[in-house]
């Protein structure tokens, strides 16, 4: 095995004292098109720095998750490299081989050992992935409200692998990988002490554009934009910072005619939709009319009908996945 990488450590590289020297665009452009004057943009730079430097200490970010990104970044990808690599955490093999023959996936054959299952979700899926449960497990909170948002996130990528397998395979990979980073600055707000998600909407829960609009009241910025700022200042490839980062935004679906703005509306259908499984509410003909009128729904033409066809898939690999992310 070529062990010849260079381990990095995205935690150590983010400059949390110049926020906006260091990523002054990425903020600039993904910051809301209408400027609240009570949450300027650069108080809210220096306030997500802070916020991430609480949350984040100077644990390291795992160093199989590193490798595999260089690994992955070479033109000429080794396959004994990488599963041998992958095979170093048991956990994230189990994770890659469980995900790899999840419904939506598998074929006709069920793939057996982990280089099957590198080879069935391609190296820049695995990449991705490798990332994504490094970030997510950093912040792991086994009890708590730290439980329940990575519970909501691996709902909404089921959610949305189910439906862009079936609808819009081309972004099917990148949809799943949005859902499950989406509420990834929940994560560090909660981990920092900043909100409390148990109680900030009061006894009726906020959530969506409501509940970003209290988080800039309170804190002057809002968990998308701090979640898509730290999954681009960590390596995790576009587009999905961009998606993360805008996920909140009412309009962004329709802004972009090209895949980014279909993922984020792929992405604002499903955490919706896991919203919807987690709160107990019936799911019938008449919800799925509604939420076919919304607009993220309207966006990638998913119609009621195509909810009836799809939803016992849905339920079924959201099962399947928070099983997978609950080991
Ligand atoms: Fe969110
Ligand atoms: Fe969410």
């Amino acid at each position: 095995m070529n062990t010849a990488f260079v381990p990095r450590d995205p935690l150590v590289r983010l400059d949390t004292q110049s926020p906006l020297r260091a990523e002054g665009t990425f903020i600039d452009e993904m910051w809301p098109a209408e400027e609240d004057p009570a949450c300027p943009r650069e108080q809210a730079a220096k306030g997500m720095a802070g916020t991430v430097a609480m949350a984040t200490g100077l644990r390291p970010f795992p160093e199989v998750a590193n490798a595999v990104l260089t690994v992955t970044s070479r033109p000429d990808v080794d396959l004994e490299d990488l599963c041998m690599l992958i095979e170093s955490d048991p956990a994230l093999a189990t994770k890659m081989l469980r995900l790899a023959n999840s419904a939506h996936l598998r074929r006709r054959t069920e793939c057996r050992n982990l280089r099957q299952a590198v080879q069935r979700l391609g190296f820049k899926m695995v990449r991705g992935l490798a990332l994504s449960v490094a970030t997510l497990e950093t912040y792991s909170d086994p009890f708590g409200e730290g439980r329940r948002i990575r519970e909501h996130c691996a709902g909404t990528a089921a959610i949305a692998r189910v439906l862009t397998a079936a609808l819009d395979r081309k972004v099917m990979h990148e949809a799943f990988l949005c859902g499950l980073l989406h509420d990834f600055g929940k994560l560090l707000l909660h981990q920092a002490g900043e909100i409390n998600y148990a109680t900030i909407g009061g006894p009726k829960m906020a959530r969506g554009e409501d509940l970003a609009q209290r988080e800039r009241e309170r804190i002057g910025y809002d968990h998308a934009v701090l979640g898509g700022w730290v999954l681009h200042q960590w390596d995790i490839p576009e587009p999905v910072p961009r998606v993360v980062a805008q996920h909140h935004q009412q309009e962004a679906c329709f802004l972009d005619q090209g895949p980014l703005g279909r993922l984020t509306a792929w992405l604002q259908v499903a955490d919706e939709l896991d919203h919807h499984i987690v709160s107990g509410a019936v799911a019938d003909e008449h919800y799925f009319e509604w939420y076919a009128k919304k607009r993220p729904f309207v966006r990638v033409g998913l119609t009621a009908k195509d909810l009836m066809k799809y939803w016992g898939g849905i339920l079924a690999e959201r099962e399947h996945t928070l099983q997978v992310f609950s080991s």
